[in-house]
């Protein structure tokens, strides 16, 4: 028996995305109207999640440890400090032995390969909690988001469909492994996205590619690219940024904070630009001042604290298709 594993969006159909963000929604409002489903209550009974973070957390933590807690399983935290992986003991070994315990490993990496290479040799599912490349519990959780603040009560009742296609999300700062996985989700959505960085931080060919090959067949799907952040927001429903600084980059701190002058995300900007009446702004956290205003980050118009929360029913979905279900998303 080969596992599955969730280790980018790119990993699953635009059914099975769909499903998902719909599977976290239904839950959503189950476990809060007082209810935890049948399905999700003592399905990880007795089981343990390996939790190996090699990076600082705090959602990611938080809501996987939260969502195994309501299926009545055992989260155990391994941070790099606690376990061999690294220093004593090889990627090999330690997936082939920790796998041999556990129901599943959550994994925070610095390269996708680590993950990857955890995900080869183990023998129960892999979820990936962020890469260099891809943060997919993250892109389930703004889809979510995104579906929750804009899709029409027609839709809605449609499982078929999270109602998104034609809305258009603005990406304004560093192509990194946020918009990654956000941008193979839109090809997979019929989401339109314009990404606006500054020269020398555009996304990288190869990973374009796997982007624009991720629309299901029969569609087409491009990036609107630009260095200016006027021209990417132009019309767009959401405006969405992250750290212009990831972990692991922070020698580059000083060098990127001037690349990135006049990207920051404020009112005027947007107004400058034309996004729409009513647009939104979303940013996975956590959040410098220096690529977001205040005014924009504390308004009515911000969907951050929703967007956090609903890392909690995204990685409550994930686990229960990957783990318990192992893999069948239904
Ligand atoms: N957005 C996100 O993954 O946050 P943490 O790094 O705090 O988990
Ligand atoms: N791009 C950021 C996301 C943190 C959740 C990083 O990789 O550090």
């Amino acid at each position: 028996f080969a596992p599955r594993h969730l280790l980018s969006i790119a990993d699953l159909t635009p059914q099975e995305l769909t499903k998902l963000i719909r599977n976290a929604s239904a839950h959503k409002s189950a476990v809060k109207s007082g209810s935890v489903p049948s399905s999700i209550q003592n399905s990880l009974l007795g089981q343990t999640v390996a939790m190996m973070f090699s990076k600082r957390s705090t959602r990611t933590r938080v809501s996987t440890e939260s969502a195994i807690a309501l299926m009545n399983g055992h989260p155990m935290f391994l941070g790099s400090q606690d376990i061999q992986l690294g220093v004593n003991e090889s990627l090999y070994d330690t997936s082939v032995v920790i796998s041999s315990m556990v129901s599943a490993m959550v994994a925070r990496v610095n390269a996708h390969s680590e993950v990857a290479g955890l995900a080869k040799h183990s023998s129960v599912p892999v979820i990936n909690a962020l890469s260099d490349l891809y943060h997919p519990l993250q892109t389930l959780a703004d889809y979510l988001t995104i579906h929750e603040a804009f899709h029409t009560t027609q839709t809605s009742d449609n499982t078929q469909t999270l109602g998104l296609e034609g809305l258009k999300i603005a990406w304004v700062g560093d192509a990194n492994n946020i918009l990654f996985d956000l941008a193979i989700g839109a090809a997979k959505l019929g989401v339109e996205l314009s990404v606006a960085t500054p020269k020398g931080y555009e996304i990288p060919a190869e990973m374009k590619q796997i982007i624009t090959s991720s629309a299901p067949n029969g569609t087409t799907f491009s990036i609107a690219e630009t260095h200016i952040p006027e021209e990417a927001v132009k019309n767009a429903d959401v405006i969405v940024t992250d750290t212009w600084i990831s972990m692991g980059q922070e020698s580059e701190k000083q060098k990127k904070l001037k690349a990135f002058e006049g990207y920051q995300v404020t009112k005027e900007m947007a107004q400058r630009g034309g996004a729409k009446a009513g647009w939104k702004f979303m940013h996975c956290l956590p959040r410098h001042p220096e690529e977001v205003s205040d005014e924009v980050f504390y308004s009515p118009a911000s969907l951050v604290f929703q967007e956090a929360e609903n890392r909690l029913w995204a990685v409550l979905a994930a686990l229960e298709a990957f783990v318990v279900n192992k893999g069948k998303i239904v």
